[in-house]
């Protein structure tokens, strides 16, 4: 075997230069050092000063235009004018007057021709109903269900109080029930028949056995036939012969099982002896005559409307 080791190439040398040095020596250093670390001196990146520029020079144009500084009572106002607040304003208003024609229209109806408009109908419903939550729930509930047996009335049932067409709703709606607040508010007051001594113990047991009597609960038959004799002197003139109520004094019907106070012995009993006087406040200041009709409309609707 031929010893070839003359023809041998060696590899050219891999000698490369260490490459911290040769980076070192390009670069330098910010020439701070922290315990030898040292900080090399790299320029940033083309693109991210180039998009630094930008953004400069985009926010001085935004400063321009649009409301930017902050000032004592203000901020400076931009040349475009914008103004977010305006911005809101503006879609109310747009909003306002594509509704403007409807809250014409409901106070130019006659409040017995609404529903025969389908349309103005179902603004009125709409509009009613959020009138309704904000203004009435907290008293009628959120359905118009009342508050059973306190005095916050049912408003889907027919039993009316004061009435259930149109005009005497929105006649309840604008002034109020015995409030202090509207002269035209309406108004009617029971007698304390017991507070007051217009009735003694036993009478008022005899009435109240007869009311019991005129819707059919139960009741001691005996102390009604009694009591039948008083209820024409003193009740009947209000809550009428039969116990059928009267709309013109607000007397509630009792010869049905709807009651405003509840209908045990012990609630008719309290209403006879003190008397409950329900107030309800008027709307006539605090809303538009287009929104008592509307929400006039709403409740006339409900279930009961006349
Ligand atoms: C502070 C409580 C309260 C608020 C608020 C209130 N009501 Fe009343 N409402 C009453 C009371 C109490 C009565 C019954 C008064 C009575 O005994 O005659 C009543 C009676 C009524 C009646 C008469 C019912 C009937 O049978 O004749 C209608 C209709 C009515 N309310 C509608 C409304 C509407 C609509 C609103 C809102 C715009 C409203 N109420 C807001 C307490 C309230
Ligand atoms: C001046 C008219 C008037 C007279 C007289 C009157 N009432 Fe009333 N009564 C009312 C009114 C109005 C209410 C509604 C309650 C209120 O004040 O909020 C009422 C309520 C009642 C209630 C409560 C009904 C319910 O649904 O909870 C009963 C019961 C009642 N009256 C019985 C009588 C009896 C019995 C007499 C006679 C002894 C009498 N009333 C005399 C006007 C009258």
């Amino acid at each position: 075997m031929a010893d070839n080791s003359e023809n041998k190439v060696e590899p050219p040398s891999r000698q490369y230069p260490d490459p911290a040095v040769k980076l070192k020596k390009e670069v330098g250093t910010t020439g701070h050092s922290w315990d030898g670390i040292e900080e090399y001196d790299n320029p940033m990146p083309r693109w991210w000063v180039w998009i630094f520029i930008i953004t400069i020079i985009w926010s001085v144009g935004y400063w321009v235009a649009y409301p930017a500084w902050p000032g004592i009572q203000s901020a400076t106002s931009g040349v475009l004018g914008y103004s977010s607040r305006a911005d809101v304003a503006n879609e109310l208003a747009e909003f306002e007057a594509r509704n403007e024609s409807f809250f014409v229209a409901l106070v130019d109806t006659d409040l017995e021709d609404i529903r025969a408009d389908d349309e103005l109908q179902r603004f009125a419903v709409n509009a009613g109903g959020s009138v309704f939550r904000a203004q009435c729930s907290q008293c009628h509930g959120t359905g118009g269900a009342g508050v059973q047996a306190s005095g916050f009335p049912n408003l889907l049932d027919d039993d009316w109080l004061w009435g259930g067409t149109m005009e005497d709703i929105h006649e309840t709606i604008r002034y109020g029930i015995r409030n202090e607040d509207y002269p035209e508010a309406r108004w009617s007051e029971m007698p304390a028949f017991g507070q007051d001594g217009l009735l003694d113990d036993e009478e008022i047991d005899q009435v109240v056995n007869y009311v019991l009597s005129l819707s059919g609960s139960d009741h001691d038959s005996a102390l009604a036939d009694a009591g039948a004799e008083n209820f024409e002197i003193n009740c009947a003139s209000c809550h009428g012969d039969g116990g059928e109520g009267d709309y013109f004094i607000g007397a509630p019907a009792l010869n049905n099982q709807v009651w405003l106070y509840g209908g045990s012995p012990e609630a008719i009993r309290h209403s006879i002896y003190y008397s409950r006087f329900g107030v309800m406040p008027g709307f006539a200041n605090r809303l538009r005559d287009a929104e008592i009709r509307a929400v006039a409309a709403y409740v006339h609707q409900l279930g009961g409307g006349q």
